[in-house]
């Protein structure tokens, strides 16, 4: 399954030199799609319905969970296709995100079997785990995959990515990324959560896209962005919280799902959810 998403990873990496037009249609958020967002769907989408390697596909760009007909396997895949999609025009790195379940895709972060993503750089690069430890891959120049790092563990390291704008920060939140600056923190948000996670995992400290003044459930979708890059910085010694719990704790009741996110070092993870308990009594 994992080398069925690496091989299409290599076609989407070569889709880039096609059209990059809007698509001039929304996703079921309300937010324009790139054409090469609709794209990428198609392609793991056809790809999987002609493989019939999995029976349910959630995809961010589908409003409805698409289930296989006849499927070789019982397993469940929530995709992101193509996470960031909107700095594709200024050439800056994206990503595709996956999770598999062994079932349904409406199941808990911690139940999932394996999580990956790729990320579209200068190098197009394969993280994933299967529970067996988090292992990065480069693609070569004819879509082959060499392991670069083996058993890679979230360091000790000062770097914040916090999205979302300063003047709608919740209480717990301003006091956390006052912490965090005041502790000498180096600001490093792009606006690609794969990217941005990817340095994390490599560099250490925390990824962050709060829930915000009218917006407290945050932006990040459970299902597709959250829980497979939280199963990948989990596995690698880190956590991923909604501000007061481990998000792969959570159930999701719909595949629309969306969650406040704060993921990487343990130290910082912990300190959001002190900061949210001690401002919340
Ligand atoms: O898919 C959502 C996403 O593009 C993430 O990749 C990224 O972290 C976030 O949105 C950026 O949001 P904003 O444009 O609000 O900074
Ligand atoms: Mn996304």
């Amino acid at each position: 399954m994992i080398l069925f998403f690496a091989e299409n990873g290599q076609e989407i990496k070569n889709g880039f030199l096609k059209s990059q037009n809007k698509a001039g249609t929304s996703n079921i958020y309300g937010e324009e799609q790139m054409a090469l967002d609709k794209w990428a769907d198609e392609v793991l989408i056809n790809g999987l319905k002609k493989t019939r390697l999995v029976r349910y596909i959630a995809t961010e760009e589908q409003p409805n969970i698409i289930e296989i007909d006849n499927p070789r396997n019982q397993f469940g895949v929530v995709i992101d296709p193509l996470d960031g999609s909107s700095l594709i025009d200024v050439n800056l790195a994206v990503g595709t995100i996956i999770g598999i379940y062994p079932g349904t895709v409406l199941d808990k972060g911690e139940n999932m079997i394996a999580a990956m993503y790729i990320l579209y750089g200068p190098l197009t690069t394969l993280t994933f785990t299967t529970g067996n430890g988090v292992h990065d891959f480069v693609m070569g120049e004819k879509g082959e995959f060499y392991l670069t790092a083996e058993n890679i563990r979230i360091p000790d390291g000062k770097i914040y990515a916090p999205g979302a704008l300063r003047k709608d920060y919740l209480p717990a939140h301003s006091k956390f990324i006052e912490s965090l600056e005041n502790d000498g923190y180096k600001l490093r948000f792009s606006g690609s959560f794969v990217a941005d996670m990817h340095q994390i995992l490599h560099k250490g400290g925390v990824f962050t896209y709060p829930g915000i003044k009218g917006k407290e459930k945050g932006k990040l979708r459970l299902l597709f962005e959250a829980n497979p890059m939280g199963r990948i910085i989990a596995e690698a010694g880190g956590a991923i919280s909604n501000g007061k719990k481990d998000i792969l704790s959570i159930l999701p009741d719909a595949i629309d799902n969306i969650t406040p996110v704060y993921a990487g070092s343990k130290k910082e993870i912990g300190l959001i959810e002190r900061y949210t308990q001690e401002l919340s009594v």
